[in-house]
């Protein structure tokens, strides 16, 4: 059964962009696709549609049956929590430590006094040591976010996505910033989230190589439409130049 659905989305920015030109998009559940395309090609709209970040112009997104897109202010922001959201550039508290800037996953879920003290149930503290352990970052539970890596920093937005106890993770370009290297290390760890956990990814990645390697399924956009999806074991070179031909 498919976890995320996404019909036909639309979406034209108010400077008259036309980013995302009607977009379908299936994820299954424990699926981890990739999507690709050049720069300016629509993958962030599209990722920032879902959660509704960027309001769709038409189209509908449905996460495990329940309709996105129609749901109000109040209702959104508790399916929100559902959706574990990855950026590019990571948003952490510089100030805060490791395991307060996971445990900041669960805000969504405390009351308004406890997230203003930052007192968090015990039971959040567990799993924040537990999902810790999940992406390597145990041993630096207290170090400050401004005291650590690229590749360490990705980590702790990895976490603090995973306490959400998330039905999908929506990631944008997670490897961009990182050194080759450490960018593998990060897509083996989505790998490993959305087989073992079984939470669907869905990934925006420049690197195709990464893409390639790490992913079940490829969907491939171009000017704001899917101009290619399949398999990730048979998404062959000539695809890819249709995918990355040079704009007329
Ligand atoms: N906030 C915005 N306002 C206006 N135009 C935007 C905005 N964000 C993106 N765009 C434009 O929409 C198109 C798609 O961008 P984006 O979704 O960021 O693509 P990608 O993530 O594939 O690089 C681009 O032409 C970009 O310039
Ligand atoms: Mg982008």
């Amino acid at each position: 059964m498919e976890a995320l659905v996404v019909e036909n989305l639309k979406k034209t920015y108010p400077g008259g962009e036309e980013a995302v030109k009607g977009v379908s998009i299936k994820v299954d559940k424990k699926e981890f696709v990739g999507l690709i395309g050049l720069s300016g090609s629509g993958k962030s709209t599209v990722l920032r549609c879902i959660n509704r970040l960027v309001e769709p112009d038409s189209g509908k997104v449905f996460l495990d049956g329940v309709e996105i897109t129609s749901l109000g202010k109040k209702q959104l922001k508790r399916a929100r929590r559902d959706m574990g959201m990855i950026f590019q550039e990571f948003n952490l508290v510089e100030r805060l430590t490791v395991i307060q800037n996971i445990l900041s996953g669960r805000l969504g879920y405390t009351s308004w006094w406890r997230s203003v003290l930052r007192k968090f149930p015990e039971s959040d503290v567990g799993r924040a040591v537990e999902i810790s352990e999940v992406v390597g970052m145990r041993p630096y539970l207290y170090k400050r976010a401004d005291e650590l890596s690229g590749g360490q920093r990705q980590r702790v937005g990895i976490a603090r996505a995973l306490i959400q106890d998330p039905k999908l993770l929506l990631v944008d370009e997670p490897t961009s910033s990182l050194d080759p290297a450490i960018g593998h290390d990060v897509m083996n760890e989505f790998h490993q989230i959305s087989k073992e956990l079984g939470v669907p990814v869905l990934i925006s990645i420049h690197d195709v190589n990464l893409a390639l390697e790490y992913s079940d399924r490829i969907v491939a956009m171009r000017d704001g439409l899917v101009v290619s999806e399949g398999r990730a074991d048979e998404f062959d070179k000539r695809r890819l130049g249709e995918v990355y031909r040079y704009k007329i």
